[in-house]
């Protein structure tokens, strides 16, 4: 139990770079969002409504309470509250809810090629530049090489953003051409810079994944080697930072970075932001999007790295395209040699040569400074080993926080040899020798060393090794979709393992104690990571089909993705959605799902949201009553279809209601194949659909007839539409929702 915790920490420190939220031992206020009634008219006014709604607490100074005020998209306020005060708020009747600002975690050269947009793929670069990526992250690095603007324009007219003071740079340029910080509690970050400047390094990997300009020769240590760019090279980048280094990432800044992107005019938004959900009309990026969405831009966002745990996936609401994280065909290796000749392998980023044939090794457990720090010595966490016991070793130590090398190293150490069950599948950079082997080789080096009165081994550097892909990454998170029985999550997978892209010079590549590595790129793993392929992917389709709407764009996407096998990944579409992304596919469908704000309402009506949650964010009156369709059906024009199951019902019946659109040739005909899984029945009406016309719309009803499941967490089948020239694809899943309860 223990153990798992750690290793599940570590690789969080690794992957999602936590942040401590701070303010836990401030004064009993804390900061709260408040949305009013109706959506705001003008500026001034919202705002002194915003004042006037806090003055009417008793005994508070509205001003020194107010925080920033939302009123461009959003009739909302910030403010520094009591607990009490909140309750106040929420009771008064123009106030539609009031919500804790709460903090969020953060959750290449082959990985494009690897998914089909390879760089001589088909490209429109006329309108792929007046595509805008909008990117919430931790900020940029403006002098990277993936930001250069060589042969870029002006930015497209349509822009109206800004690009705030830079520390040291120049700013902006023509393919940077937005980049602000958001911070409105204006507290100053001790460990971070008030300007769109990016410490971590996360912000710059995901913006040059998802539109970097192409830099030759690009690499680590010579790993990963190739050309660099992100998957719209010509488009345009706009970054929100909303991350800091030391308080994550606050709803409330992420709220104001999405009034801004929206007001700026940028096509797609990324957002590699993790953590807490709420529901879908109160959680401030599912609020956000569902804005983004009306103004015709997509939203994609990371599924989370809670996985391999199921009901885990993040970022689900319907209008958001939700990013899996898959493997490509590579990993970083390195082999571990003992003094008896065996040689065995373990995964990880290192960069040394061995200076000598063998090293003496020990494991953490041996070096203990004292009877007290033996448990925490087989971790080799600080503090616990004597450093003369370390001093010229290799250390066998077990995974428990990230850093093992850092600490072994600052000993004197030679290396480290970590033992983990969990997440072999993404390779961490180290900072001095080390490489992660899994129990069962563990098992090998502990006999070994117990064979031997003086055992010995030698790490050496690592190298790339053709592996079989794609499959999900363990720490992806999965679905069921904990928002909602009806719908599908996570929708796409895209490569987020050992992803090459730029990296910031503010930090070693490990940020941690004695790192003396930088490079201008780095190697990160994490739906982080994903999220920039899929919304890359995005701007590919809208550089093609600029007048799409986002969910005409997301089921693109979705019914274009190339299958993936429940053979090699068992939670089948609760790990991967639809399927692999497959950007040059995307752009021509044959056939979108699409939908309007309206379908959404609609939808979280029969989801059960009441009248008033749904007409603040829709920011006017809807009545749910005379919406919600009849029983047993979902409601939605969605490009995937899911069934929960009564266990108490045998069978259980869904229907499920769909029109597609004709964005393929005028006139096409497209016949249904259905894939069914055993103990289920899947009826198409009707089984042909015939097309005069481009963007014609046609409609189909799905009956899916289930029995009770034994056993299976999921059962696949799929609807595919199939004319001579298209294959639209939808994934048809059974689960029972009570296991999960
Ligand atoms: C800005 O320049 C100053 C002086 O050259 C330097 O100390 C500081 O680290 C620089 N800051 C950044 C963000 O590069
Ligand atoms: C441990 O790793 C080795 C080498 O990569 C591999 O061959 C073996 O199957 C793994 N064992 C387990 C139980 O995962």
């Amino acid at each position: 139990m223990a153990f798992s915790f750690l290793a599940i920490l570590a690789l969080w420190i690794h992957i999602s770079f936590v942040f401590v939220p701070f303010g836990t031992n401030m004064s009993s206020d804390d900061f709260y969002i408040v949305f009013l009634k109706d959506h705001p008219t003008n500026e001034e006014s919202a705002f002194q409504r915003h004042i006037s709604v806090l003055s009417s607490l008793n005994g508070r100074d509205a001003t020194e309470s107010h925080v920033y005020s939302y009123t461009k998209i959003f009739n909302a306020f910030a403010a520094k509250l009591s607990q009490n005060e909140a309750q106040k708020l929420s009771s008064m009747d123009e106030v539609v809810s009031v919500i804790p600002n709460r903090y969020r975690k953060l959750h290449t050269t082959r990985s494009w090629e690897f998914i089909g947009l390879p760089a001589t793929a088909k490209r429109r670069l006329k309108v792929e530049s007046n595509i805008i990526v909008g990117v919430f992250d931790t900020g940029i690095t403006p002098q990277s090489k993936s930001f250069k603007d060589d042969g870029l324009g002006p930015p497209p007219a349509k822009w109206k953003g800004s690009c705030h003071h830079f520390a040291n740079f120049s700013g902006c340029n023509n393919k940077l051409i937005g980049a602000r910080y958001f911070k409105v509690d204006k507290v100053r970050d001790p460990n971070d810079i008030m300007s769109p400047i990016d410490v971590h390094g996360h912000g710059t990997h995901t913006s040059s994944t998802l539109a970097g300009s192409l830099v030759p020769d690009a690499s680590l240590f010579g790993l990963a080697r190739g050309t660099a760019r992100g998957a719209v090279p010509s488009a345009r980048v706009a970054m929100y930072k909303v991350c800091w280094a030391t308080s994550g990432c606050a709803d409330m800044d992420i709220l104001a970075a999405f009034e801004a992107a929206i007001s700026d005019g940028v096509d797609i938004i990324s957002i590699s932001i993790g953590g807490l959900t709420g529901g879908y009309t109160t959680d401030v990026i599912s609020v956000g999007a569902f804005h983004a969405m009306r103004k015709g831009i997509l939203t994609v966002a990371s599924a989370g790295n809670d996985g391999p745990n199921l009901n885990s996936v993040a970022n689900h609401a319907p209008w958001v395209l939700t990013v899996a994280a898959s493997g490509i065909d590579r990993e970083f290796r390195s082999k571990v040699l003992l003094g008896n000749g065996r040689t065995v392998s373990g995964i990880g980023v290192n960069a040394f040569d061995p200076k000598q044939k063998l090293y003496p090794l020990a494991t953490g457990a041996d070096t203990a400074k004292s009877a007290d720090t033996r448990e925490s010595s087989r971790y080799c966490t600080e503090g616990s080993m004597d450093p003369r016991k370390v001093k010229g070793k290799l250390v066998y130590c077990q995974l428990g926080t990230w850093g093992a090398d850092s600490v072994v190293k600052e000993l004197g150490g030679i290396g480290t040899i970590i033992e983990s069950d969990q997440f072999l599948d993404s390779a961490p950079v180290f900072m001095a020798p080390a490489t992660i082997v899994n129990s069962s080789i563990g098992k090998n080096i502990n006999k070994y060393m117990h064979s031997e009165r003086l055992p010995s081994a030698v790490i050496y550097k690592s190298q790339e090794v053709k592996i079989k892909a794609p499959f999900i990454a363990s720490f992806s998170s999965r679905g069921p979709n904990p928002g909602t029985k009806r719908l599908l999550k996570p929708d796409i997978a895209a490569p987020g393992i050992d992803i090459l892209a730029s990296y910031t010079p503010l930090k070693s590549l490990t940020g941690l104690k004695g790192d003396t590595q930088y490079s201008e790129f780095t190697l990160m793993s994490g739906t982080s990571m994903s999220c920039p392929h899929a919304g890359g992917a995005a701007a590919y389709v809208k550089s093609f089909r600029p007048d799409w709407t986002p969910s005409a764009i997301k089921s693109a996407i979705m019914t274009t993705a190339r299958p993936m096998s429940s053979k090699v990944d068992r939670e089948a579409e609760f790990a991967y959605g639809a399927g692999q992304v497959n950007p040059k596919r995307a752009r021509s469908p044959g056939l979108v799902y699409d939908m309007d704000d309206m379908s959404y309402i609609q939808f979280l009506c029969h989801e059960g949201y009441n009248s008033s949650s749904v007409s603040s964010l829709l920011g006017q009156q809807v009545n749910c009553s005379t919406l919600i369709p009849a029983n047993g059906e979902d409601a939605i024009n969605y490009p995937t279809m899911q069934l929960g199951i009564k266990s108490d019902q045998e069978p259980t019946t869904g229907v499920f209601r769909r029109t597609v659109t004709n964005v393929g040739q005028a006139i096409s005909a497209y016949n249904a194949t259905i894939r069914t899984p055993k103990g289920v029945d899947i009826t198409v009406k009707p089984m042909t659909l015939s097309f005069t016309r481009a963007m014609q719309k046609r409609s189909f009803k799905v009956v899916v007839k289930a029995k009770p499941m034994s056993n299976a967490i999921i059962l696949s089948g799929s609807l595919i539409w199939k004319s001579p020239r298209h294959v639209v694809r939808s994934p048809i899943v059974v689960y029972d929702p009570q296991v999960f309860d």
